[in-house]
């Protein structure tokens, strides 16, 4: 017997996070209006000036840091436990590289363009968790060797994480669901085109329709803090 809860996608962007404090990119007055991501978010970027790199990001990670779940992170990771708890199930992919949605309380989360808390080392791969500011002193706790250590953030020109297990979810979703995103960046631009594709229902959350919002079945613009509670509760999943 099919499950009564849906098999439900979500992808997150920067305006989930917007009601914590923590800047979009597009918006007026976001990140990238104010800063030039080809000088701090290129591998390029990084050869030429680390330290600048660092910087950012060790800006970010503070803010991060200081910033709280709002009321749209908690009412996902309750969706998602329920969902569960009714023989369902909530993929949670995010774009944002902050830990608002654990923090939230959410279960498991897909970070596809990395994480703002965790460093790794361009010398030997290896990764790992970093609250701290990342220094280009610092040695890789692995391989020992210095001057090798940056954000494990996806910058442009480089390959989104866990596209595998993305690409397995969506294909498996009935419900595709994505909440404050301007649906810019490809990949993630590219998933409610192709769940409308597979035949899989499309609702957009967002503070005003994104320049993908044609695509989508269902669409609900609002502050996220509001918009998201509403919509789950709305499936039983309040
Ligand atoms: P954008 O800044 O492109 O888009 C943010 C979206 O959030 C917009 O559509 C806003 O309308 C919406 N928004 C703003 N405030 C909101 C609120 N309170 N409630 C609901 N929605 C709100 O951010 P992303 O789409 O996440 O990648 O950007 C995608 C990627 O571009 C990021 O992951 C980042 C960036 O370059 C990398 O750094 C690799």
């Amino acid at each position: 017997m099919a499950s009564p809860v849906p098999r439900i996608f979500v992808l997150t962007g920067a305006g989930i996070s917007a009601e914590s404090g923590l800047g979009t990119f597009r918006d007026r007055g976001g990140l990238w209006a104010r800063f030039d991501p080809m000088r701090l978010a290129t591998p390029e970027a990084f050869a030429a000036d680390p330290d600048t790199v660092l910087d950012f990001y060790n800006w970010r990670r503070r803010n991060a840091l200081a910033a709280e779940p709002n009321p749209a992170h908690r009412a996902l990771a309750r969706a998602q436990a329920r969902a569960a708890e009714a023989g369902g199930h909530l993929f949670l992919c995010t774009q944002n590289v902050d830990d608002l949605h654990e923090r939230g309380g959410a279960g498991a989360v897909v970070h596809m363009h990395g994480e703002l808390l965790k460093a790794r080392c361009t010398g030997c791969g290896h990764a790992f968790g970093r609250r701290d500011d990342i220094l280009r002193a610092q040695p890789c706790p692995h391989c020992a060797r210095t001057g090798t250590l940056r954000p494990d953030i996806v910058w442009f020109g480089e390959m989104p994480m866990h596209l595998e297990a993305i690409d397995a979810a969506l294909t498996r979703a009935d419900l595709f669901v994505s909440i404050g995103t301007s649906g810019s960046v490809y990949p993630a631009a590219g998933y409610a085109a192709q769940a409308r594709t597979l035949g899989i229902r499309t609702c957009e959350l967002n503070l005003e329709p994104s320049d993908n919002a044609g695509l989508f079945d269902e669409t609900r613009y609002g502050p996220a803090s509001e918009v998201v509670p509403a919509f789950f509760a709305g499936y039983g999943l309040g």
